[in-house]
């Protein structure tokens, strides 16, 4: 029998166990394979004692339709920088990495399947560059990476966002106020962008476009000329003011690598009343709703398309490299290009034409 590990990393995203189920259906196939499931990222393989289970068919049935995900996932730690508290109280971060592969060798692990996102991915490249047999799947609901035309997830997460523009709308209107969501999607605008076009928001700052407050301000009190009048607008966590830094929430988490965005919406509800702003503002912040739940029909079939084709790349000894969308094919590319460079908005990008063309203001 040959053994297959199952890991997902970095944050959890709407269908993730549907790849993971498209996984144990496809191994199933072939009668030589067990596919195994690492709890937490790599950390149940570097764990003492180990915490990995078996995924059989009766395991994964049904799981398509869940959120999260059925192995837990972490963006701590990890085999590269696995966080060792030190005499004085202080963290270190330990290369655990020559540990692991041994590991997985005495575990008869003959391939690695990692779904997850930049971070995961970089992993897996580092990985694969000590000689680890890796795939890597992609995974992230910010819809940030170049190399797939889209991740599961996504779809879910602008859903989410859209029909809390929808309620927000309606709220505005009745109220005359301004009302501020702010989505999540770290440097990459997509949902933002996506939601304020499918909810009709009037005003949508993205990261990629730091704005000008009192080209912000302008706009809003354009809508209250005849006196009455409501706003919406959808701000990206990583969006700022022109000059300005990202809007971080501190955390102590221990090995959590990323800045914690987050406090835009609030952010910008003072910059406009210091502006000048003298209408009723209120903000929501969506945070983790647009990641947990049940995923659309579009992110479980990506999903489970995804899946499939992970584990046909291991048959076939495709290592090294990253399931990939290119419509119409699932295809794949190599680690190193996976990681190239992130997909951010661009000025020309057509949802952005599309969204000046009804009218939508971004701040500048
Ligand atoms: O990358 C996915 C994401 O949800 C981002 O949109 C967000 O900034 C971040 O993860 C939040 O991470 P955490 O769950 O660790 O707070």
């Amino acid at each position: 029998m040959k053994r297959c590990l199952v890991v997902t990393g970095g944050g959890d995203c709407p269908g993730l166990n549907a790849v993971i189920r498209a996984i144990v259906k496809r191994a199933a196939q072939e009668k030589n394979w067990e596919i195994v499931g690492s709890i937490e990222a790599f950390n149940g393989v570097l764990k003492e004692p180990t915490e990995v289970v078996i995924l059989d068919e009766e395991r994964v049935s049904g799981i398509h339709y869940q959120g999260g995900t059925i192995i837990q996932t972490t963006n701590k730690g990890g085999p590269f920088a696995w966080p060792v508290k030190n005499k004085d109280g202080s963290w270190s971060a330990v290369d655990r990495s020559d540990e692991m592969l041994r590991k997985l060798q005495y575990m008869g692990i003959e391939a690695v399947i990692n779904i997850g996102g930049d971070g995961s991915q970089r992993i897996s490249q580092k990985l694969s560059e000590k000689g680890c047999n890796i795939i890597g799947v992609p995974k992230t609901i910010d819809n940030d990476l170049t190399a797939t035309d889209s991740t599961f997830g996504f779809q879910t997460a602008v859903q989410i966002a859209t029909e809390a523009v929808d309620k927000l709308v309606t709220t505005a209107a009745s109220h005359n106020r301004v009302l501020i969501l702010e989505v999540m999607g770290r440097y990459a605008g997509w949902i933002a962008l996506n939601a304020a076009v499918a909810g009709g928001a009037e005003i949508c700052l993205l990261p990629e476009f730091p704005y000008d407050i009192n080209k912000v301000l302008e706009h809003v009190n354009k809508r209250f000329e005849r006196d009455r009048g409501f706003v919406n607008i959808v701000i990206a966590e990583g969006a700022r003011a022109i000059g300005k830094d990202y809007s971080t929430l501190s955390q102590q988490e221990i090995g959590y690598e990323n800045r914690m965005l987050g406090g835009v919406a609030n952010l910008l509800m003072n910059e406009l009343k210091e502006a000048g702003c003298e209408h009723s503002i209120r903000t929501t912040v969506l945070g983790h709703l647009q990641r947990g739940g049940v995923p659309t029909a579009y992110d479980r079939v990506l999903a489970t398309q995804f899946g499939v084709k992970a584990f046909e790349m291991v048959i076939k000894q495709e290592y090294g490299r990253m399931v990939s969308y290119r419509h119409p094919e699932i295809t794949s590319v190599s680690l190193e290009e996976a990681l190239q460079k992130p997909n951010l908005v661009e000025p020309d990008t057509a949802l952005m034409k599309t969204a000046k063309g009804i009218g939508i203001h971004f701040g500048n």
